[in-house]
Formats: structure tokens, C-alpha cells, sequence
């Protein structure tokens, strides 16, 4: 049996609203995208996931959607759908679209029925529920954007649940009407010949019927999975709020109707709650999900410790399951500018953006690359006037919120705008994204872009990489190593995680001709020199034995 596209796909993010703008309105298309798929192609990616261009008051930048067929005109007409559809298939690449499942605008139709009375056809569709009797919420769930998860209506009087914004209410999936409406917006969007879907916030889709209250996490235990270390909503377990145990018989709804489609899948996006241990429940079985994406690299953490526990971990979760990592997305700071502070010298950004994209394309499981990643796009500074996310307008100034990685892409370094737009960008170019434009990058055989599309051109032809086995190895700081094995290719992979030279103990191993930064082989003992990699081949069995006795942790 051939395995499904999705297993070790490399999927490229692409965040509409920020990719190319077509229109001169400031604001990227979905013509853009499709003016761009050869460029997308060009990298050597499986897929491309686009976050939302559904009908939307844009409260929340796409993830509030009021009319899940119809794109918004700021992205485009309808019919653009099929244009990106279409030339995401010519240019053999798979199609994702992000489904925002658990809750609306509250400019959708449906909520504007339901918010008016408590008797109307729509009154049961999103979750709602009586004051205490002192007036305060019904109990101390947290929205992740600041304050209450309650909302209150004074025409109902009664609160409504919203895990984000205000403008967010979630819909009620206890409710069989509401299950049949969301599997028709899904069925048209597979009957329109999506590839896949990337669920957005599964985890809030469900929610306890009983309301109960969430209790605190231990004293100092606060998580910093949210990415606000001064909110509220991290001193919380979101027991009863998230990852509800009815959320299985959802899934094999979903998935029973996603079957009757060839080779489609479902990605589940898992935050704000023991998010390896919920990635491998999710992904366990044929009824579930094909596969999760989650935070555990989206944070501070960066080194050979983190990675090794997180793989680990992940590994000996998932059984039969299935992971897709990410180091960047939409929500959280750019890598390169996330990581490099935690390096001891001065940063080599570019020697960092070719090692991240190495690692992530190393390791087992499916990858999402963040728009700007295969240029080793820095954090962008913004001004407080210039903010738009609503997230970091409530935080500022100890969390900015995420329009640093959203700026636009820059395609041409000279030009206005960096090429991404006629008008005024929605949010400013980043003038030190300059020297890192497409057309820079372009012309430099060694620049992160060309990296990531000879790396990915070598990893199609490395079966052990694509689909092998993992099992990490014990090495010493800041060194980070694995090997991927399957049948008669084995493949040691190594990283030097720090901006300093670093030499290890090397086991059997035959240096392999790979993109990157070469290390050297020397007298059993491997040097890598600042965010260095090596590829090698394992020797013959015997080495086995002597990887084992030198401590190797088979996952
Ligand atoms: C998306 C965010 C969005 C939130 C609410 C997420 O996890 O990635 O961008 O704000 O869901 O829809």
C-alpha cells in the first residue's frame, strides 16, 4: 500500500492577507496566491495551506468568518476559489483551506438569529447561558484574548461563550443542527475540490454541558502555551473548556464524511491544553483526524534539550497517529527572531534560517513553513499606531501581539512596498526585510531561499527522510541528532543549535554530499561549525549495536 500524500509532506503557509496584493488595495489576494504558485511550487513544498479568505468582518483577520462559501472581496471573487484550486493542481501541489469550525462572526447569519431571542430557529446554535445570580458569568472560563470567555446580550440576558474575541462566539456542537449545517460548509468546500482542511482552534469546539468551572493550575504552574506570560488565562487548566470528550464523535462525523473523498485530510490545530498527548488521542485510529499541528516549537525553548524531550515525548504518544511540526505561523513570533536571542553570541541569521529549515524538513512527520521562512524573515518591529491585531492592542506593551510576523512579504527589494502591493500595505514592509527580498535571494546561490529548494529537491530522493523511522540520539550540547531509518537506508541527522564551532564523538558514520552548512569527519570525533549540519549514512549493522552501547534512545 502506497503511503498518503500528507505522511512527511512539507505544507507552505500562506497568509492571504500579506502575500502578494494584486488590486493596489494594500491588502494581498487570492490572485496574488495564484500569480505566485510557481514561485510556492518552486520551493519544492507538497502543499500550500491558506488561512482564511472567507466572507469576514475581519475582526480577527479571517478567523471570524460570516459566510463560510464565499470569499471576501477583499480577497477576491468566488470564482477566484476555483482559479487557486486549479492552479495549486497544475502546479502538482495539494490544496489546504483552514476551516474555522468551532465558532463565527458574530456577523453571521446564523448568530444574528440567535442573539435576538431566545425562542428563534437559530436561538440553540451557539452556546449560551444564564447569569449567576449576582449577574457575573456562569462560571471563570477565560477568553486566550483577555477577559471573560462570556459575552452577555442584554436582548436574551444571557451570556454567550467565546474563547477569543467578543466578535467570536462559539457554535453549540452539541447541537445535531448545527452538526449537519457544518458538515454542509465542509462538504462544499470538498465538492470543490479542496485537498484538505486545517481545523482551526479544534480543541474549543466542544464544550462541557455542565458549564463546570476550570481549576487553576498549580501555583506557579502557569503555562506560557498562550504566548502571554500576563494573562489571566494561562494561571488555568482548561479542563472543562477544551478537548471535550464528545469532541471524538465529531471527528468521526468529520472524517466519515472526509472518506468519502479520495485522499483528502484533516489537520487539527492544538493549543492551550496538554497539546502532545491531545495530537496523539486526535490522530489515533482510521475515525479521527489524519494529523495535528501544534505549539511545542512555536515558543522560547530552543535547544538541544527541548527538541529531544518534544520528539521524544511526541513519538512514544502517537502509536498509530500522526504530527505535523511547525517553528512559525500567523500567531507567533518569527523564528529567526525568537531563537537567535537565546544563542550566546551575536546571530548568524542566515546560517540559522538554513539550519531551522534542515531540522524541520529532518524530522518525522508532516512540516508547515511559515511564508518568509525560506527567506529567514526576522520578527518585524511594529509601532503601537501601526498595531492591528486586536491580541496585542490588549496586551501592549509586554505582548505585541502577532502583526511582526504578519507583515508583507517582500518580493522585490527596491521596489514600494517591497513589491507586495501598488497602495499602502495594511501593515508596513519591514525595512530590514529589504536585503531579504525574493529577488535578492534569488540571485544568491547561498541566500536561505535557495537552501530550502536544494534541500527539498535532495530530501524527495531520501526515502529514510520522507518516511522512515526516528531515534534520537544522545549526544552533548548544544547538539542536537537522529537517526531516520527505513529498510536499507539509515541516515544520521545532526544540528548545532548554538553560533559557535561544537565537536562531538561521531559514531559509524559516512559523510552523505548534503545542502548546507558542511561539517567535518574527522578521527571519530564530528565538528560543526556555528548552526552547522551534518548528513550521514549509518554503517552497516554492527554499528547498530555499538550506536546502541553508546546510548542512543530508540522512539
Ligand atoms: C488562529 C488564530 C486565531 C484563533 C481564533 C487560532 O488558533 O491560528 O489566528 O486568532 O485561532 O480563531
Amino acid at each position: 500500500m502506497t503511503s498518503p500524500w500528507w505522511r512527511g509532506a512539507i505544507i507552505y503557509q500562506v497568509y492571504p492577507r500579506s502575500f502578494l496584493d494584486t488590486d493596489g488595495d494594500g491588502i494581498g489576494d487570492l490572485a496574488g496566491i495564484v500569480e505566485k504558485m510557481g514561485y510556492i511550487a518552486s520551493l519544492g513544498v507538497d502543499a500550500l495551506w491558506v488561512s482564511p479568505f472567507f466572507k469576514s468582518p475581519m475582526k480577527d483577520y479571517g478567523y471570524d468568518v460570516s459566510d463560510y462559501r464565499a470569499v471576501d472581496p477583499m480577497f477576491g471573487q468566488d470564482s477566484d476559489a476555483d482559479r487557486l484550486i486549479e492552479a495549486a493542481h497544475d502546479h502538482g501541489l495539494k490544496l489546504i483551506i483552514d476551516m474555522v469550525l468551532a465558532h463565527s462572526s458574530d456577523r453571521h447569519a446564523w448568530f444574528e438569529e440567535s442573539r435576538v431571542s431566545r425562542d428563534n430557529s437559530k436561538a440553540d446554535w451557539y452556546v449560551w447561558a444564564d447569569p449567576k445570580p449576582d449577574g457575573t458569568p456562569p462560571n471563570n472560563w477565560l477568553s486566550v484574548f483577555g477577559g471573560p470567555a462570556w459575552q452577555w446580550e442584554s436582548r436574551r440576558r444571557q451570556y454567550y461563550l467565546r474563547h477569543f474575541l467578543k466578535s467570536q462566539p462559539n457554535l453549540n456542537w452539541h447541537n445535531p443542527e448545527v452538526v449537519r449545517a457544518m458538515m454542509g460548509e465542509v462538504r462544499f468546500w470538498l465538492d470543490r475540490g479542496v485537498d484538505g482542511l486545517r481545523l482551526d482552534a479544534i480543541t474549543t469546539m466542544v464544550h462541557d454541558q455542565a458549564l463546570r468551572d476550570n481549576p487553576p493550575l498549580p501555583a506557579g504552574g502557569q503555562s506560557d502555551v498562550a504566548g502571554t506570560p500576563d494573562n489571566p488565562f494561562t494561571y488555568q487548566e482548561h479542563r472543562h473548556s477544551r478537548d471535550r470528550p464528545e469532541i471524538m464523535e465529531r471527528f468521526a462525523e468529520l472524517r466519515s464524511l472526509v472518506d468519502r473523498y479520495p485522499d483528502r485530510f484533516l489537520m487539527g490545530e492544538i493549543a492551550d491544553v496538554d497539546t502532545i498527548a491531545v495530537s496523539a488521542k486526535y490522530t489515533k485510529g482510521s475515525g479521527a483526524l489524519h494529523s495535528c499541528y501544534n505549539f511545542q516549537f512555536t515558543h522560547e525553548a530552543f535547544d538541544r534539550a527541548h527538541l529531544t524531550s518534544v520528539v521524544s515525548r511526541t513519538e512514544h504518544a502517537l502509536e498509530d497517529g500522526w504530527i505535523t511540526y511547525a517553528f512559525g505561523n500567523h500567531d507567533v513570533m518569527r523564528a529567526v527572531s525568537r531563537w537567535r536571542r537565546l544563542t550566546p553570541l551575536a546571530s548568524d541569521d542566515r546560517a540559522l534560517a538554513k539550519l531551522l529549515m534542515a531540522c524541520l524538513f529532518s524530522l518525522r512527520g508532516g512540516a508547515c513553513l511559515y511564508q518568509g521562512e525560506e527567506l529567514g524573515l526576522t520578527e518585524a518591529d511594529i509601532a503601537f499606531e501601526d498595531l492591528r491585531d486586536p491580541w496585542g492592542i490588549e496586551f501592549w506593551p509586554r505582548f505585541k501581539g502577532r502583526d511582526g510576523c504578519r507583515t508583507p512579504m517582500p518580493w522585490q527589494s527596491d521596489a514600494p512596498a517591497g513589491g507586495f502591493t501598488e497602495g499602502t500595505p495594511w501593515l508596513p514592509l519591514a525595512e530590514d526585510h529589504r536585503p531579504l527580498a525574493v529577488d535578492r535571494q534569488e540571485a544568491d546561490a547561498e541566500s536561505p531561499l535557495n537552501f530550502c529548494r536544494r534541500f527539498l529537491a535532495w530530501r524527495k530522493a531520501r526515502p529514510a527522510l520522507l518516511a522512515g523511522d526516528i531515534a534520537i540520539l544522545e549526544t552533548t550540547d548544544p547538539v542536537f541528532a537522529f537517526e531516520r531509518s527505513r529498510e536499507d537506508e539509515r541516515l544520521v541527522c545532526a544540528f548545532n543549535i548554538a553560533n559557535a564551532e561544537t565537536t562531538i564523538e561521531a559514531g559509524d558514520w559516512t559523510p552523505l554530499p548534503a545542502p548546507g552548512i558542511a561539517s567535518t569527519l574527522r578521527d571519530g570525533r564530528l565538528t560543526l561549525p556555528p548552526f552547522g549540519t551534518f548528513f550521514g549514512r549509518v554503517g552497516d549493522l554492527s554499528s547498530a549495536v555499538s550506536l546502541l552501547d553508546k546510548g542512543i534512545e530508540k522512539v
